[in-house]
């Protein structure tokens, strides 16, 4: 067993992080004017205890930010967002949907899917034991077929996702969030080989990335310093490029452009009128070619490569 691998196994490191957006997206769920309802992040968080609770706002750096302020509306845009976006895919036939490093994700719990769709959730075999005794505990029913493929994204998990029966001729809407930023160069190039291998023409893809900052980092470190070089920076090229040369047709758009759409300030970690801070995208993608008459609403913006 690898270090990394111990360290799920209890999930701490980085399986725990998906607590940490449990945390945030149960603040969410508190508030009057949320974005999205989601009653199955604080069923999480009583179940991991004490590791949930260590999702605290400490404050940290210059600003005096903590990582619950700098990600907050991070966290309630993108949710929003990305949950939009895997319906309209869902809803425009693509009922085949894999959720990539899934954590503490309900949306198979949550969302109105069309019938006949199937959500695979991806993760290492810990964070799916773990979430799977929570919601059975609370006797939450899934709103479609689901099925957990335990792994771990640095070996062949397309091999593991093709054994639960994943169908790679079949147009998949797949999801990347809070992922692509935790991973070195070689290992996002790798996953974006990995999922374009394994899709179809029109397929789709949607996830966050966002740049590391001074704020951010010094907020990370202070709920844990085991957080501190979590941000590794994701693809090395501009975007566009990254997603173009593996063959999709992105639409990349500005975090805090899409907040405005949802009401909300620019979320502070990715604001660039704030010193320390990076930037962060939300993006949807389609598998080339496209077929004729069928690009999801969310894409119509997007161009071909
Ligand atoms: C920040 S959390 C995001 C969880 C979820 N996508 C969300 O947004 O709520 C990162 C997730 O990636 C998973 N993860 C990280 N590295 C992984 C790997 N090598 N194999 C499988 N899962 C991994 C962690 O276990 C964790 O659940």
């Amino acid at each position: 067993m690898t270090q990394a691998d111990e360290r799920a196994e209890g999930l701490t490191g980085l399986a725990e992080t998906s607590l940490g957006v449990a945390f945030l997206r149960d603040l969410e769920h508190q508030r009057a004017d949320r974005l999205f309802a989601d009653p199955f992040a604080r069923l999480f968080l009583d179940a991991a205890g004490d590791v949930g609770a260590s999702w605290t706002n400490v404050p940290s750096g210059p600003a005096g930010l903590g990582f619950i302020d700098l990600m907050a509306d991070q966290v309630a845009v993108r949710t929003v967002a990305l949950d939009t976006a895997l319906l309209e895919a869902a809803a425009a036939g693509r009922t085949q949907v894999v959720l990539l490093a899934c954590g503490m994700d309900a949306r198979a719990y949550r969302l109105d899917w069309p019938a006949g769709t199937r959500v695979f959730q991806v993760d290492f075999a810990a964070v799916l034991d773990f979430r799977t005794r929570a919601l059975r505990a609370a006797g939450a029913r899934p709103r479609c077929e689901v099925v957990d493929v335990a792994t771990d994204l640095r070996d062949d998990w397309g091999a593991a996702l093709r054994a639960a029966g994943f169908d790679p001729t079949a147009r998949t809407a797949w999801l990347a969030e809070g992922l692509v930023y935790g991973l070195p160069s070689v290992a996002a190039d790798g996953l974006l080989d990995a999922i374009s291998a394994l899709s179809a023409p029109g397929s789709t893809l949607a996830l966050d990335h966002g740049e590391d900052g001074e704020l951010l980092r010094a907020a990370r470190t202070a709920v844990s310093p085991d957080f501190t070089d979590l941000w590794q920076g994701g693809p090395r090229t501009e975007l566009d490029v990254w997603f173009r040369r593996g063959g999709w047709a992105p639409l990349i758009r500005d975090i805090g452009l899409v907040a405005v759409e949802y009401g909300r300030p620019t979320p502070k970690a990715f604001d660039p009128r704030r010193a320390g801070t990076g930037r962060g995208w939300l993006i949807q993608a389609m598998r080339q070619p496209l077929p004729a008459g069928d690009v999801p609403q969310g894409l119509a913006g997007a161009s071909a490569p």
